[in-house]
């Protein structure tokens, strides 16, 4: 199959990528670092021609409220019209587990705006909801800190690895639309904080990680299963220990293509 992944270059869409492309699809990575730019429709007419599926891993390079939504907004509509007009017969797109319970924040409300403009399309569409990826760690705590303490409520947290997700998206770009959403979640529950903690300290990042039952997440006040997939989530296989002995032996950005390691470098 032809499939087009959208944001290709990403840290999720590069890992797609070659997955997809390990199984003899014909995976077509396009994001504004191959000439496809979903904000302004530069290239996408060109790129679906052919395309069965069309997988959407991109971003919002600024997580900024408006920025964000307009970024969700204009991409997905964008993406959704010229596919129509290319005949694509699946859109599968990646979103957050607990968009619903989330909506305090700027950034969840942008991904709620694009799952509805998915739902009320024509096309058959798989959505995708998955946990926090262990490659986000550093961010979560970048977001949450105030001056050199994180704080982040002690609430149940799921994450997952970014390689599990990469081929649980894959497992549903080549089947059928589900017309529908499923949760992905990592295979071990933690404390927010707790694996927060462990993370920094993975890094050797001096930063103290504080429980404060009110410290908001991207902007959410937190209850104790907000971030916690349903019971019929389909579980990765990393283990979050494995992962961190794994990504300190490798040198930083091993596994990625340039511009994810980029966005990756940016990041730390
Ligand atoms: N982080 C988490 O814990 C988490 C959890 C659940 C779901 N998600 C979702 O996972 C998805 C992928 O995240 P990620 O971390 O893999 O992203 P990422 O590494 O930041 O990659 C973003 C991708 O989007 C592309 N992009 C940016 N602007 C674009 C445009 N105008 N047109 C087309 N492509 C554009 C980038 O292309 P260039 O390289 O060419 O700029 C890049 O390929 C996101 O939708 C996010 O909401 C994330």
């Amino acid at each position: 199959m032809k499939i087009v992944v959208i944001g290709g270059s990403g840290l999720i869409g590069s890992k797609l990528v070659q997955k997809l492309g390990a199984q003899g699809h014909q995976a077509v990575a396009a994001s504004p670092n191959s000439g496809v730019n979903t904000l302004t429709g530069e290239g996408l007419a060109e790129v679906l021609k052919g395309a069965q599926v069309v997988v959407d891993v991109s971003n919002s390079p600024s997580f900024e409220e408006k920025a964000v939504m307009e970024f969700f907004k204009t991409s997905t509509g964008n993406l959704l019209k010229y596919e129509a007009a290319a005949g694509v017969g699946h859109h599968v797109a990646l979103s957050v587990v607990g968009t619903e319970r989330l909506s305090e924040s700027g950034y969840i409300r942008a991904k709620i705006a694009q799952e509805k403009l998915i739902k009320e399309s024509s096309i058959p569409y798989s959505i995708v909801h998955a946990t926090q990826f262990f490659e986000f760690v550093k961010s979560i705590a970048d977001e949450a800190t105030e001056g050199n303490s994180v704080r982040l409520p002690h609430v149940l947290f799921q994450p997952i690895a970014a390689d599990d997700v990469a081929s649980a998206v894959a497992r549903v770009a080549v089947g059928s639309p589900l017309n529908g959403t499923i949760e992905i979640g990592g295979p071990e529950q933690f404390r927010f904080d707790d694996l927060i903690r462990k993370g920094l300290s993975a890094r050797n990042d001096p930063r103290e990680v504080i429980a404060d039952p009110h410290a908001r997440y991207f902007g959410a006040e937190l209850s104790e299963r907000t971030l916690i997939p349903g019971d019929g989530a389909q579980l990765g296989e990393i283990r979050f220990a494995d992962w961190l002995k794994r990504s300190a032996s490798q040198p930083p950005n091993a596994n990625l293509p340039s511009t994810a390691a980029a966005t990756a470098t940016k990041r730390a």
